[in-house]
Order: structure tokens, then sequence, then C-alpha cells
């Protein structure tokens, strides 16, 4: 675990969850909410939702690019709605700037999880459009990881996952923000 951000940082603001996919953003992020007494929101599925289409249907009507402009907008109208919990998208830190909007207001989690378990989670790749038709999906993930991990690595707190059951994970992070 890195650097602690504490209860003053955490007060008030959202916390966004980050992490390559697989990571288990979104069950980590509807559990830590739970705790946290908060409002859960997946910015994936609000996007599926505000725009009548899945991720996948997105990177094909609007395009990669199209889609991380969607993605960019939807995340910072997401940061100034309050302190509720959000799960981003695996890229979404890694394009614009939008890591550095997350920093700058919200305590950002990242969830780290090695490329098995990532392997094992994502499967075949349905629903991920960057993982879906790929041969080699070791290779892809490891090449992704390898492009994001100076993004992700930035978290104002970094958490494991692997090996660890989603309750487990949020206890870790509860500690590292060192909520009461
Ligand atoms: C992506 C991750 C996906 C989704 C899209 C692109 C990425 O979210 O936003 O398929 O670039 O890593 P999850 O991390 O929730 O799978």
């Amino acid at each position: 675990m890195t650097s602690s951000p504490d209860i003053e940082r955490i007060k008030g603001r959202p916390v966004t969850v980050i992490g390559f996919m697989g990571s288990g953003k979104s069950t980590v992020g509807r559990l830590l909410a739970d705790k946290l007494q908060r409002e859960f929101v997946d910015l994936d599925e609000l996007l599926e939702q505000e725009q009548h289409a899945t991720v996948a249907e997105l990177f094909v009507t609007l395009g990669e690019d199209g889609f991380r402009r969607a993605e960019s907008e939807l995340l910072k109208r997401a940061l100034s709605a309050g302190p509720r919990v959000l799960a981003a998208g695996g890229g979404a830190p890694c394009f614009f700037d939008n890591l550095d909007q997350m920093l700058a207001q919200s305590v950002v989690v990242g969830l780290h999880t090695d490329v098995e378990q990532i392997l094992e989670r994502v499967g075949a790749g349905a629903g991920r459009p960057l993982l879906a038709g790929v041969q080699d999906k070791r290779a892809e993930v490891e090449r992704l990881l390898a492009k994001r991990a100076p993004f992700y690595e930035r978290a104002h707190l970094t958490v494991e996952t692997s090996g660890r059951a989603p309750s487990q994970v949020v206890t870790a992070i509860l500690g590292g923000l060192d909520t009461p």
C-alpha cells in the first residue's frame, strides 16, 4: 500500500476507483460505497445508460477516440456531482487530463492485480472491445499494463487485489484511508 490520504482528504470528496480491466473496480467500489454510506456510480454503466448503447457498441459507432471523449466528459461531470464512490473504466485515467482531474477533485484508489488474475477474470473478453478479438490476450494485457502503469501508480492509495476477496480489499482501502 502506498501513501495514506487522511480523513480530512476524503471528507466531502468523491472516491475514484481506478485499475486495469478485471481488477474488480465495480465490485470493490460498490462494497466501499456501502461501507462509507455513499452512492456508488459505475461510470461505464452510466455512459451506457446515457448513450443507450453498450461500451462495445460505442467503440464501433464512435471509435475509440469518440468513446474516450465521451468517457472524459462524463468523468468530469461525475467528479463535480458530490462525494460519491466512482468506478472508472480501466483506460479512463490514461487519457487527456482525466487523471489530473481525478487527483485534484477526489481521493483516487488504485487496484493492483497480477496478470494471471486479470486473464482469469476477463476470460474471452466479452464486452471488452480492447481484448475481445485479441488472439494473444496475455501479450496484449502485458503491453497495455506496461503503458498504463505510470498512470495507475499515481493513485493516492494503491491496494493489491490478487488473491484477496473484495471484502478484504475494502478493509485494506478503509485502513489506508484512515476512516473512523
Ligand atoms: C477499457 C476498460 C473497460 C471499458 C472499455 C475500455 C480500457 O472498463 O471502459 O472497454 O481501456 O481498459 P473496465 O475496466 O470496467 O472493464
